[in-house]
């Protein structure tokens, strides 16, 4: 348990140009969850045990969940909120930077852009390369389908894709129970925001060369099942990082931390005790 334990807590934050809406647990080394999209802080709730490790701090992304809108501009503008959210906090150290699918990307834009800010990266269910022309123009079509039909059709075109297959009854529950989660998330977000973050996305800028440069300890997770950023995405990153370390994860798909989070949350505290050693609190 921690020495000096802070409850959970949601509160808004001003950062130049609006608001963030930011859930923290915890105490000690600041350990900063970027969400995926389109979904919100809520997608990490089963990563609140880590607050017994580490300050949690678990931010909607700008325009998403309680966050002010309309959306990202860029990937790196969510970059430059993570760091602005840090200063409002008065978080001055290096801290981790943990962030999964779209928040990998931007997990990544923070170690180039603000390097003295980041003592390590976990980088989950993601990937380093921008879109191809196809899945660029596969946003569009999408864009244009939210406007026209609402924010359950992104629900529809992404919920098969992100969870690993289940076998047996009780995976099948759990499955369903996942996908109602994330169902309520995605439709809860705004259209503006979903069309602003799926222009972001696909103007997003290759990390290859950036993250060939990034000296930080790198933890990479995915599940072995993921058909969004397969396990091969990793891969690559794996063997082009200088200090990264990968986690294949059985039985989960693109939603890891959701998935398997027993593992998950066990492979963060085993890495994060290893490469940051004695700020992490022990169980
Ligand atoms: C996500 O989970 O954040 C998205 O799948 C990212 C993407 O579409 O590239």
């Amino acid at each position: 348990m921690t020495s000096d334990p802070r409850p959970p807590f949601v509160h808004t934050v001003a950062i130049p140009g609006g608001r963030l809406a930011v859930h923290t647990a915890g105490s000690g080394l600041p350990l900063l969850l970027l969400h995926g999209f389109p979904l919100d802080h809520s997608m990490w709730s089963s990563q609140e045990p880590l607050a017994e490790h580490v300050r949690l701090i678990v931010p909607d992304q700008r325009g998403f969940g309680g966050s002010e809108g309309p959306g990202p501009e860029s990937i790196a503008q969510l970059a430059d909120d993570a760091v602005a959210l840090l200063d409002a906090l008065h978080v001055a150290g290096p801290v981790v930077v943990c962030g999964l699918s779209m928040g990998g990307y931007v997990a990544q834009h923070v170690a180039a852009r603000h390097p003295d800010r980041v003592a390590a990266l976990v980088l989950v269910d993601t990937r380093l390369e921008a879109d191809t022309p196809e899945a660029r123009a596969a946003r569009v079509d999408l864009s244009g389908k939210v406007g026209r039909l609402g924010q359950a059709i992104v629900a529809d075109a992404m919920i098969p894709r992100l969870l690993a297959p289940a076998a047996g009854e009780p995976a099948r529950a759990r499955r369903a129970e996942i996908e109602a989660v994330l169902r309520r998330m995605i439709v809860a977000q705004p259209v503006a925001t979903i069309q602003a973050a799926l222009a972001a996305l696909g103007d997003r800028p290759d990390m290859t060369d950036a993250m060939r440069r990034c000296r930080v300890p790198t933890l990479l997770v995915v599940g072995a099942d993921d058909a969004i950023t397969p396990p091969s995405c990793l891969q690559t990153a794996e063997a082009l990082m200088p200090d990264a370390r990968l986690l294949i994860v059985p039985r989960a798909g693109h939603m890891t931390p959701l998935e398997a989070p027993a593992v998950f949350n066990a492979a963060v505290v085993a890495f994060l005790q290893d490469r940051i050693g004695d700020r992490v609190h022990p169980a």
